[in-house]
């Protein structure tokens, strides 16, 4: 669906969840189905992807801008996370985003807090939840807690994130909440670098290594799909990396697509996933490897 052009000052902002879920009550009454982007802001042509891939499938969309404290960890970068609030405004604005929905630390997080939303099993066992500990909890809370107050019929997310993207359909098929929860394919810059708001935190001689992160992947995909075993490939990709100036890897792993279980072989669809440390930032990525003969 196209969206008119829409004045940045036209946008509606929302700060309050009571607010937010009196929009969508509103909006469900009106019959309209309603779509949710979360996202931390900073928002760059990824995120302005979920929206118009969410803009197609419903037709009110409200974009969640908030640093969420609670999926930093202590020596993590929650204080210098970049914030364009005026930008991501104009941009949202921009696209026909009808509400903005921007809470502060004490809306969500009001004083006396005490729950959590834990997913549980290999999810958040493997990759990112060894190297980021916590981390998952914390956005599998602020997810929760975003749905019930927006009550979305739909909500995107990015396969960038792809961990992250599992935990979320795993969590709202556990606890039947009453969201269809839609994967983005990633948005990549020419060199194919996948796009992130930690990109910035690049000088212009790391985002040269950084552009190599989804070519050795790629190349490490062709290796599987010909018989190799995942053990010496993703070995070799990590030593690749770091000889290509990556300061150090997290992981580079052949998983299974849904559940992320480590895979010792392409037998079946797989997904490749890494993490690598450059300077200041941390670059996650990750492609689905097919055995031949499957799409
Ligand atoms: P953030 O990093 O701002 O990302 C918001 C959404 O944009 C996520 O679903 C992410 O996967 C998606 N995204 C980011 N870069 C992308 C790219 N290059 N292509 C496609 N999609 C991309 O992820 C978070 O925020 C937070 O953890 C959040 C879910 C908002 C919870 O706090």
């Amino acid at each position: 669906m196209a969206y008119p052009r829409r004045a940045p000052e036209l946008i509606q902002i929302e700060h309050s969840p009571t607010g937010l879920r009196r929009w969508s009550a509103q909006r469900h009454r009106a019959g309209e189905r309603v779509g949710l982007v979360p996202t931390m802001g900073a928002l760059h042509e990824g995120h302005l992807e979920l929206v118009r891939a969410l803009s197609a499938k419903v037709d009110r969309v409200a974009v969640s801008i908030f640093v969420n404290p609670t999926q930093f960890g202590p020596n993590e970068d929650f204080s210098r996370y970049p914030r364009s609030e005026a930008e991501d405004l104009a941009k949202l604005a921009s696209l026909g985003v009808d509400i903005a929905y921007m809470p502060s630390a004490t809306d969500m997080y009001p004083d006396g807090f005490a729950s959590a939303v834990k997913v549980g099993g290999t999810l958040t066992e493997v990759l990112d939840a060894v190297a980021r500990p916590g981390h998952f909890d914390g956005v599998a809370t602020v997810v929760a807690k975003l749905l019930l107050q927006a009550a979305p019929d739909v909500a995107a997310f990015g396969e960038k994130d792809y961990q992250q993207l599992q935990i979320v359909k795993r969590m709202a098929r556990d606890l039947d909440l009453p969201v269809e929860i839609m994967p983005v394919p990633t948005v990549r810059d020419e060199h194919g670098l996948a796009l992130s708001s930690r990109n910035q935190y690049l000088t212009t001689d790391e985002l040269a290594v950084a552009r190599r992160l989804n070519k050795v992947l790629a190349k490490t995909a062709e290796q599987l799909r010909a018989g190799a075993l995942a053990e010496p490939a993703t070995a070799a990709a990590d030593a690749e990396l770091r000889a290509i100036g990556f300061t150090s890897v997290d992981y580079v792993a052949l998983a299974h697509p849904e559940t992320l279980a480590p895979m010792a072989r392409l037998d079946g669809p797989g997904r490749l996933l890494a993490a690598a440390r450059l300077g200041k930032a941390r670059l996650i990525d990750n492609i689905a490897v097919n055995p031949f003969g499957r799409a």
